[in-house]
């Protein structure tokens, strides 16, 4: 009754990791429940026009609950991993200082209900839930963050780091620093310059200081996600090329020379100019660089979509007004190709070109899983209670087959991570975008098994009988 995943299953070797992923805001609901303080994203949330139709996390998927659920259709669709995160605000109310055992106690009951199930626990430690509390006192701006995040991590760490196979100390660091700090789209909603750029610092700082307590708890495995972007010039023009290279400084390079080659961008100074750290006010400091490029056991990647970026002259010329993600470039449009309903464009190939590129471009990049991939679509309930959901089943197929082409082509890839389990709340797009490959019905708080859950389930379980004995 549902398209076989036969002719999808590309040969993946056998211990390949298929698994599912969400994140604590975008699911848990629970926003004051067992002493959780608020986090930026409740702050953020509650400011009117931030977020589509003035949604909230406060009730989400209320998974706080229903966890033992949300765990059974995972037992039922036979991943091998699931990736969730923590919600420091529960773990520290208020960013430092006191454990809230109540909050910490909830992961504990969540990773032992995984594991009777048999499934390997993936725990992100900061997917932007920052508490308040830091935002107060200055937020990713002020390297303070970066200390308090190692010591809620080695409060985990410790909780669950005989349980917990795989931990990730960020998500998308990208998005925390320049959606958050520079466009403003992000919770906390900043649009400012050189804060950005001491945020992105700090947020590395954060890792490294992250990873070695995780290290010194004897933690499994450690890593990052990040999220790379295949970026394609508008056109060959010598002005489209350099905005894409400055592009790649915002989205990429920022991330990777640090962590994966030691060094800061080649091309910052072009990108950002008089928004670095200047000499009054450094937020770099001597041995940062060896902190953040630490080893890791595996890197982390999420991928949805290519851009396209053109050169474009500034709109305004106000050098005090100007924010960390204005470096003269704008998205272009593409007709050639379908968009989901995130307006993203469906390019598999590129999912491919990414991968390759990066492995070429850094020998030392360590093992990588693929953390999100998956598609937002129109999905609507029939007449029978199904979702038909074609659209997301090709994507999902077309882009796993874009991945098996990467790792044809040398690529390490140990594992793949379906964004999402459930459909939820999609930080500023609120509840409008539906990624999940289980329906919920907000109302009632029903899941529904979409007809891509069943198409993963069938894959999983084919890509088993292929397993040789
Ligand atoms: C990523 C986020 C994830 C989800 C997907 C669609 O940027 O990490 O939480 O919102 O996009």
């Amino acid at each position: 009754m549902h398209e076989s995943p036969e002719s999808a299953l590309p040969g993946f070797p056998d211990d390949f990791l298929f698994g599912a992923a969400t994140a604590g805001y975008q699911i848990e609901g629970a926003h004051d429940e067992d002493g959780r303080g608020p986090s930026i994203w409740d702050t953020f949330s509650r400011e009117p026009g931030r977020v589509a139709h003035g949604a909230t996390g406060d009730v989400a998927c209320d998974h706080y609950h229903r966890y033992r659920e949300d765990v059974g259709l995972l037992r039922e669709l036979g991943v091998d991993s699931y990736r969730f995160s923590i919600a420091w605000p529960r773990v520290q109310p208020a960013g430092g200082g006191p454990v809230n055992t109540p909050g910490v106690d909830f992961y504990d009951r969540l990773v032992d209900e995984l594991l009777a199930a048999g499934i390997s626990p993936a725990a992100t430690l900061y997917h932007w839930d920052l508490p308040q509390a830091l935002e107060d006192r200055g937020g990713w701006r002020v390297r303070e963050t970066a200390e308090r995040f190692a010591e809620y991590t080695a409060i985990m760490a410790d909780r669950l780091g005989d349980r917990v196979d795989r931990w990730i100390t960020l998500n998308e660091p990208y998005c925390s620093a320049f959606v958050g700090y520079a466009a403003g789209g992000h919770a906390p909603g900043a649009r400012e310059g050189r804060g950005a750029l001491a945020a992105a610092h700090h947020l590395l700082v954060g890792h490294g200081l992250a990873v070695r307590a995780l290290r010194a708890a004897g933690a499994r495995q450690v890593g990052i996600t990040l999220n790379p972007d295949r970026l394609l010039p508008a056109t060959e023009s010598p002005a489209d090329l350099d905005a894409v290279r400055r592009a790649e400084t915002l989205h990429n390079d920022t991330w990777f020379e640090p962590l994966f080659a030691g060094r800061y961008p080649q091309h910052e100074a072009e990108t950002w100019g008089e928004l670095l750290e200047s000499a009054d006010e450094p937020y770099r400091r001597e041995g940062d660089l060896a902190l953040i490029a630490a080893p890791l056991d595996f890197v982390g990647i999420n991928y949805y979509r290519p851009i396209t970026v053109a050169d474009a002259p500034y709109e305004d010329p106000d050098p005090a007004s100007r924010t960390a993600v204005d470096i003269r470039v704008r998205e272009t449009w593409r007709d050639d190709v379908r968009h989901t309903t995130m307006g993203w464009p469906v390019v598999p190939h590129t999912f491919t070109d990414l991968l390759v590129d990066l492995a070429k471009r850094y020998p030392t990049l360590p093992p990588v899983l693929i953390t999100e991939n998956g598609s937002a679509e129109a999905d609507t309930v029939d007449a029978e209670g199904r979702v038909r959901d074609t659209d997301r089943i090709e994507y999902l197929r077309t882009h796993l087959e874009a991945l098996a082409a990467a790792m044809r082509a040398g690529v390490d890839v140990r594992g793949y991570y379906v964004w999402s389990l459930l459909d939820n709340f999609e930080w500023a797009r609120g509840y409008d975008q539906r990624f999940g490959i289980v329906r919920v019905d907000y109302a009632t708080q029903q899941r529904i098994p979409k007809d891509s859950y069943h198409w993963y389930r069938q894959l999983i379980a084919a890509h088993r009988a292929h397993r040789q004995p």
